[in-house]
């Protein structure tokens, strides 16, 4: 497996596994405007002419968001998830930010077993803050806020 980042011409790729590997995709024009953002780096796995995953970072002043990530169902469990996100975390210092962001469905239990893995920490919780997993039933879900401390190591 190797890590790249992607660019405009990876678009086919990248929205196949989105299609793919994802309940609440991301538009082909919402993933084209990503790769195309000077504000954002797309990341994707490879094996061989195979995209296993990507991810989204986005550059903020001060900090940086994970945005996005989708492993393909058949390549989970197999690493792939973690590889990208400890690129994001070493692209993270290399930018000097001070936390990486994100935000997750409370009820999605494999995302949050890989950050907590990873040493991310629960920040806070925003209730209702997604439309219901299952369009046609459900209520509203609760995200879980998390960060990862780039800077606190730095400083002690
Ligand atoms: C969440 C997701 C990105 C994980 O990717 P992955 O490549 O399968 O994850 P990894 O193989 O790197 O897993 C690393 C660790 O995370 C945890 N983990 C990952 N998937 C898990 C699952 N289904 N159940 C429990 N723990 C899980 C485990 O601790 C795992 O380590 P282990 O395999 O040694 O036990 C993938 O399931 C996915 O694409 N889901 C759909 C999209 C999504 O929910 N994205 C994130 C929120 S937007």
């Amino acid at each position: 497996m190797h890590l790249e980042r992607l660019g405009a011409t990876h678009l086919e790729a990248v929205a196949e596994v989105e299609r793919l590997g994802q309940t609440h995709p991301w538009t082909r024009d919402t993933l084209a405007r990503a790769l195309d953002d000077a504000m954002l780096e797309v990341w994707g796995a490879w094996r061989a002419q195979t995209l296993l995953g990507f991810a989204v970072l986005a550059r903020l002043p001060f900090e940086v968001e994970l945005q996005a990530l989708t492993v393909r169902p058949e390549a989970r469990r197999q690493g792939v998830g973690h590889d990208l996100l400890r690129h994001l975390v070493t692209r993270a210092e290399a930018l000097a930010a001070e936390r990486l962001l994100l935000e997750v469905r409370e009820g999605n239990a494999p995302a949050l077993a890989l950050y907590r893995q990873l040493g991310f920490r629960e920040d806070g919780r925003r209730p209702g803050y997604y439309p219901p997993a299952d369009a046609s039933a459900g209520k509203r879900e609760t995200a879980v806020l998390m960060s990862y401390p780039l800077a606190e190591g730095a400083s002690t």
